[in-house]
């Protein structure tokens, strides 16, 4: 019964009774309190907080890593019953420093906050009241200077003539256990799904008293809030426009292409939008997370100086990655057993991640380790397709590299479709199009990933013009269009890769690819046509 309570407020704390409107005012928390004492026997245990500051090592690219003593979590299953998809290595150890207004809090094992941690300035968004992370399960809580900026946010919003209202804010590790396990026990949703919406307890913003959910009162007059369509409301176009004013910043936009042309948002009924693949996340045009007038207005900068098409818009999470130096579009999804092939985890061997083998294994740093043994080109070979590309060009072959990958070989994209990479006309690793009507994308090398290379010779532009993620081509759907470091398919397995020759080829050449180093390079010998 709790969980159903919790569920009807989709992936956010609060159903739409315990909402604050505009100026914050007096009914907030109302069923938040019920949402607390649901989730009392989750999180970390009392004594967590007191030896939770045991750091165990140096700082990371992520944060120093914590040691994390104690962790429960249970994800309610359809149909009853409870199991955790986390592997206990995944629970061992949190890197995120919640104090910091520019946390990387994401989807992956390196993006999680410990149980234990609440800010220590929290206040009542209402009247800016000191309250304890305990009050605030009952109340809409901000650290101080984030509510300050509420206000601010909201005077303006009431200036254009709107009533804003905020749906939820901080939500302590044991609330967002049981908002998590709401959307997971919704016969329609199930886990997989639920992580597409609503972070696992550990990697939600909401946990750094930053971030708020935020509608308008004229939105929530016509139902429940959180249904797709917000985004293109005045109110969802202006906290897009305007809310990086006074400090905050939409966290989950919508992927440029999964917009309708020439349209900043989305309303989602109209057509599936999947996950944004450089958030791990559907579009949440409410979610807003407060970084400050500085870092927000820096950030808006990036954001309008990124390019749409390709690389495409610059998401909050690739921008604070690149602040800390990081490769890649967005960090590794959570080895939460529905992604098998794209989790990453801080499993050891006998403490196995639910994707075990499929998994990318990281190392006490959150850093990905690479097995010692290298993968192997077995084989390689190609099959004319047609003689005649479809610009005119020379014909198109599809090369058969037959691989051999240790478990936990880093590879990345592209990865396309069930029947291997399928590249068009002209296309190269550089700008591929991965599904019909995206748009291209580009795949710089990723430092440590293995791709299958392949080169026409004699060779008249680039070297290794085409290369292919060793991935399941599954993964396509999900994460083709972030740059990532995805596992490898373990074992033996066959790359394709379609490719449109020059006219006058005469040999192909493959090889693995790490680093730009060639590995096992194999040539193959073609008729001249
Ligand atoms: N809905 C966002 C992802 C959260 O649960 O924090
Ligand atoms: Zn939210």
């Amino acid at each position: 019964m709790l969980v159903g309570a919790v569920a009807l407020a989709a992936c956010h704390a609060r159903g739409s009774a315990g909402g604050t409107s505009a100026g914050v005012s007096a009914d907030a928390g109302a069923s938040a309190g019920a949402d607390a004492s649901a989730g009392a026997g989750a999180g970390a245990d009392a004594d967590a907080s007191a030896d939770a500051s045991a750091t165990t090592s140096s700082l990371t690219p992520f944060g120093a890593p914590t040691a994390i003593p104690k962790y429960s979590c249970p994800v309610v299953l359809p149909g009853g019953g409870f199991r955790s998809f986390l592997s206990p290595a995944d629970t061992k150890v949190a890197f995120v420093d919640g104090d910091d207004l520019l946390a990387l809090v994401n989807r992956s094992p390196t993006g999680a906050l410990p149980p234990s941690y609440a800010p220590r300035d929290l206040v009542d968004a209402r009247d800016l009241s000191p309250r304890s992370a305990g009050e605030c399960e009952a109340r809409t809580c901000l650290r101080k200077e984030a509510a300050t900026a509420l206000h601010h946010l909201l005077d303006a919003m009431r200036l254009e003539g709107m009533q804003g209202r905020v749906e939820s804010a901080f939500r302590g590790f044991g609330t967002q256990c049981w908002v998590f396990a709401g959307w997971a026990s919704k016969a329609h949703a199930g886990f997989c799904e639920a992580t597409t919406q609503s972070a696992l307890p550990g990697h939600s913003q909401h946990q750094l008293g930053t971030t708020v959910d935020m509608f308008t009162s004229d939105w929530a007059a016509h139902g429940e809030v959180f249904r797709d369509g917000f985004g293109c409301t005045q109110g969802g176009k202006w906290l897009d426009d305007n809310a990086w004013k006074f400090g905050f910043v939409v966290s989950y936009p919508i992927d440029p292409d999964d917009r309708k042309e020439g349209s900043r948002c989305a309303v989602r009924w109209d057509h599936p939008v999947p996950i944004d693949p450089k958030t791990g996340y559907k579009n949440e045009p409410w979610h807003l997370r407060y970084l400050g007038e500085s870092a927000a207005s820096q950030f808006h900068a990036a954001w309008l100086a990124s390019d749409p098409g390709s690389p495409g818009e610059i998401t909050l999470e690739q921008w604070l990655r690149a602040m800390r130096g990081l490769a890649g579009d967005t960090e590794l999804p959570v080895c939460d057993g529905c992604q098998c092939s794209a989790c990453a985890s801080m499993a050891a061997d006998g403490e196995r991640a639910p994707c075990g083998d499929a998994a990318l294994q990281l190392d006490a740093d959150g850093r990905v380790t690479a097995p010692a043994e290298e993968p192997a080109l077995l084989d390689a070979s190609a099959t004319t397709e047609s003689d005649a590309g479809a610009q005119g060009g020379g014909r198109t072959v599809v090369v058969e590299a037959k691989v051999h990958a240790p478990p936990h070989t880093p590879t990345q994209p592209p990865v396309a479709g069930d029947d291997g990479p399928a590249y068009g006309d002209g296309a190269s690793f550089e700008a591929l199009v991965p599904y019909p009507g995206t748009r291209p994308h580009r795949y710089a090398d990723l430092p440590g990933a293995w791709r299958v290379a392949v080169e026409p010779l004699p060779s008249p532009h680039a070297r290794w013009p085409w290369r292919a993620s060793l991935a399941k081509p599954s993964l396509a759907a999900t994460w083709n269009r972030a740059n990532l470091v995805l596992p490898a398919l373990a074992g033996d397995s066959v790359v394709r890769v379609r490719v449109t020759l020059p006219k006058g080829t005469s040999k192909l050449a493959v090889t693995l690819l790490r680093d730009g180093a060639e590995h096992g390079t194999r040539q193959i010998a073609l008729d001249v046509r």
